[in-house]
């Protein structure tokens, strides 16, 4: 497990004087309500206890410098002078270039740093490293400029630095749970005007990450579609944004869509539905009721949404399979990444070793599971 010490003993090897200030901002797992914020609707993420650090100090020229660990203490450095540009080479840098891209864009004079950055949420996993990184350096421009930024606005920031600079036109769930979650609590968000309130998670079970191993190229240009498909929808219905219709003027009204468009739709429609319902599972402590929604959850995005895959389905079948397991949905975009699973707290050890033999018997890949602890938000650690 990373800690400060680690890194801030990497800057000063990297930078030959001690970092000033530490930050942290953590990866994270939606437990429910996929593929509904950019519909303006609801989800259910928690912060993981996996994050990425970053050590920063002050120059006393316009340049950000960063190092980054987790790539062979691979270099890259801009200006803030000029425009900011992506750097080819390293693309990692793109995150630190998009934020301050972002952050100048909204009028913030920022300083040059000296950074190194390390993490230990895996890579393109659908853990959200990239939503991690992003926020991270937000709360490091936002210390050492005094910009006094609170976390929805960090949270907005980043997220149009991941659409405008990076250029995937994700929704604002990942950087948001980042910048604000509540240790031992996960995070209902509405999409539709950032309120949002701390969900005690339910006594006795804990969430379970199980990571397929399957990587798929093409997970942008389908989550574009899938975007598209359900703006398609609302207009045809109306209505400014899915999340305006219930299910029963949904049900009504879903023949005048043309029939994929109503599928997609449907499982934004009952998605909302089951983010309430999950909610008042947890502050019931029903455990059997969560993690039946969270297999109606994962049933709706393979058959309506199509956003699975036979890796994801194998994973959640096996962990559906196993002494313990209330429920198990992928989680994230989709296509590949992980599932997210509740498992009763005294089963977890044996759940973890009997779904890792079986999936890897039946696909020869040894799958790294997570069992998860829901950590607060980003911020300054030192
Ligand atoms: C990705 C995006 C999020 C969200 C999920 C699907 O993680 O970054 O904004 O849309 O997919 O729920």
């Amino acid at each position: 497990m990373l800690n400060p010490q680690t890194i801030e003993h990497a800057f000063t090897q990297t930078f030959g004087a001690p970092p000033t200030r530490i930050a942290r901002a953590p990866g994270r797992v939606n437990l429910i309500g996929e593929h509904t914020d950019y519909n303006a609707g609801f989800v259910l993420p928690m912060a993981i206890d996996r994050a990425v650090w970053i050590a920063a100090r002050a120059r006393a020229d316009r340049t950000v410098q960063m190092v980054a660990r987790d790539f062979a203490d691979a270099r890259s450095e801009f200006s803030l002078e000029g425009e900011i540009a992506h750097d080819p080479a390293n693309a990692w840098s793109d995150y630190v270039r998009a934020v301050a891209w972002a952050l100048r864009a909204r009028g913030y004079d920022l300083p040059g740093l000296e950074l190194v950055i390390q993490g230990d949420v895996p890579l393109a996993s659908g853990l959200s490293s990239s939503a991690a990184l992003e926020v991270c350096v937000a709360v490091i421009f936002n210390a050492f400029g005094n910009l006094g930024l609170d976390g929805v606005t960090i949270a907005r920031a980043c997220q149009q630095a991941e659409n405008e600079f990076i250029g995937v036109k994700s929704g604002i769930m990942d950087q948001f749970i980042s910048a604000l979650a509540c240790q031992d609590h996960a995070l209902l968000i509405d999409c539709r005007d950032l309120t949002y309130r701390a969900v005690a998670l339910p006594r006795g079970a804990t969430f379970v990450v199980c990571d397929t191993l399957k990587r798929r190229g093409l997970v942008s240009s389908e989550y574009n579609a899938r975007r598209n498909d359900c703006e398609q929808a609302a207009q045809k219905l109306g209505v400014t944004a899915l999340r305006e219709i219930t299910l029963e003027e949904f049900t009504r009204r879903a023949n005048s869509l043309p029939a994929q468009i109503a599928q997609r739709a449907r499982h934004v429609v009952t998605e909302n539905a089951r983010v309430l319902a999950v909610v008042a599972a947890a502050e019931r402590g029903d455990l059997g009721l969560f993690g039946t929604l969270m297999n109606a959850s994962h049933d709706s995005l393979r058959d309506d949404y199509a956003v699975s895959c036979a890796e994801l389905d194998l994973m959640v079948a096996c962990a559906r399979a196993q002494a313990g397991c209330f429920g198990a949905r992928l989680t994230g975009a989709g296509f590949g990444g992980c599932a997210v699973c509740l498992v009763a707290d005294e089963s977890v050890d044996a759940f973890t070793e009997h779904v890792a033999r079986e999936y890897s018997a039946q696909t020869g890949i040894q799958p790294p599971i997570y069992v998860c602890h829901a950590t607060a938000g980003a911020g300054i650690v030192t």
